[in-house]
């Protein structure tokens, strides 16, 4: 398993481009399968995440291939085959296979995720929206079970807003019979992008980027061409990068638009963030100032965010308070960043953190994607040599991130372990 060396204490400066969105492009492959024919998909970042996705499709019979950030992909031959446990419960947005396999073919097997680093994450939500579109669900060794066609327009009532079972809902609901509505769906950036990808596809949902859509169900989609919007997870941790290392740092290829939050909470921790021609930049200034923050939904300051902001507070003039309110034990990097020196204490969702002048250099471990992220912010700035262990994580979701902080001046390599 690689691992990362950082020495710490580089001012970061340079320009860096954001890649592709993770958490866009997995439904938007998903719903490849809703129409066969041929998909080219660009801005397609290289990630573990999207590799593995990639070999679950190909077990539907999706030829897939991968030419630099271009996917092409072949949906005329999928098959409602079982999405098999061996993939689906290495990364749980596998379960986006379940809303246009039962749409498309009225039976879906799927494998149902485990819990996963922090915590249960169940996806009752998503069943039930199956299943108020008319589909019958049961569990058969682990496996769900869907049936129903053909699936016909309702009104789904979502308890939570949830961004994969609003994105399985939609999914599900283009060729049903009739309209569905869903009410309290997520306005996440990447559900209003695989909307989008679906409206080029034939269909037809009104309401995109609210908090409901309307969906018209119709007949038959056709393959379409698109683009993946831009990361604004990753913008985000590359301009805490910045902040955290108080360096400067332009990042290109943004939309600054979907990144509202993080970029107000930088700015209340005193760096200084500037619109450029080519995206956005951001100059961290000398004293961090505390703040406190609550995860929402969006437009609300992002849970995939918490982590990475929680490495610059360790630094700030005094205390900040962190309301994790979407997934109230995602602080599995607290203890490894405690081990770093800094001072976090949690109760709950709320994590209280203790401002300290510095961090020290250790070995830690990374436990999930936005945690490594954690890690390694902290380990830019710490005195010292970190060693980041189990870097398999941050490989799921950020693209050639040691190549693009060396680029910016930051001393870090990978090391290979076997
Ligand atoms: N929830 C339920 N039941 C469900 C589904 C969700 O109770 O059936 C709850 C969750 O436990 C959570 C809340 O609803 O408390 C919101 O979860 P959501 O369903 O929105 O999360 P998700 O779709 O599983 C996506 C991202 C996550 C991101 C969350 C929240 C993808 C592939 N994953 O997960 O991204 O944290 O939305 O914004 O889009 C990451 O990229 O590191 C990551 C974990």
């Amino acid at each position: 398993m690689d691992a990362f060396r950082i020495e710490g204490g580089v001012r970061l400066k340079g320009t860096v481009s954001i890649s592709g969105s993770k958490n866009a492009v997995l439904p938007m492959l998903c719903a490849t399968l809703l129409a066969p024919g041929e998909y080219t998909l660009t801005n397609v970042p290289v990630l573990r995440d999207v590799t593995t996705l990639s070999s679950l499709l190909r077990t539907l019979g999706v030829h897939v291939v991968r030419d630099g950030s271009t996917l092409r992909i072949d949906s005329t031959r999928a098959v409602p085959n079982e999405a098999h446990y061996d993939l689906v419960r290495t990364m749980r947005a596998s379960v986006y296979v379940l809303g246009p396999l039962l749409g498309r073919f009225g039976h879906a097997r799927v494998s149902l995720p485990g819990g996963c680093a922090w915590g249960p994450r169940p996806i009752d939500l998503h069943l039930h929206a199956m299943e108020k579109l008319g589909a019958r669900i049961s569990l058969d060794h682990g496996v769900i079970v869907a049936r129903g066609a053909p699936l016909r327009g309702n009104v789904i009532d979502f308890q939570i807003s949830s961004v994969g079972a609003t994105g399985n809902a939609v999914m599900a609901a283009v060729l049903a019979e009739g309209t569905t509505t869903i009410r309290n769906a997520a306005r996440e950036p990447e559900i209003a992008a695989l909307c989008e990808f679906l409206v080029a596809m034939g269909a037809g949902i009104t309401g995109i980027g609210t908090h409901e859509l309307a969906i018209d169900g119709v007949p038959s989609l056709s393959p379409v061409d698109a683009a993946v919007i831009p990361d604004r997870i990753e913008a985000g941790t590359y301009l805490v990068a910045g902040a955290i290392t108080r360096g400067e740092i332009e990042l290109r290829d943004i939309r600054e638009d979907q990144m509202q939050s993080t970029v107000e909470a930088l700015r209340a921790t005193g760096a200084e963030l500037e619109s450029t021609e080519a995206g956005i930049r951001i100059r961290g200034t000398g004293e961090i100032r505390p703040v406190t923050v609550s995860t929402e939904p969006y437009p609300g300051f992002p849970t995939d965010m918490q982590a990475q902001l929680m490495s610059l507070l360790l630094l700030a003039h005094g205390d900040s308070t962190i309301h994790e309110t979407i997934y109230s034990d995602r602080f599995k990097h607290v203890p490894e960043l405690t081990r770093m020196g800094g001072r976090i204490r949690v109760e709950g969702g709320d994590a209280m953190i203790q401002g300290v002048p510095n961090l020290t250099g250790a070995p830690v471990m990374a436990s999930d994607l936005r945690a490594s992220a954690a890690l390694v912010l902290a380990g830019l700035v710490a005195e010292g040599t970190t060693e980041v262990l189990r870097v398999y994580h941050i490989d799921r979701g950020y693209e050639r991130i040691e190549e693009k902080l060396a680029g910016l001046g930051a001393r870090i390599w990978r090391v290979r372990q076997s």
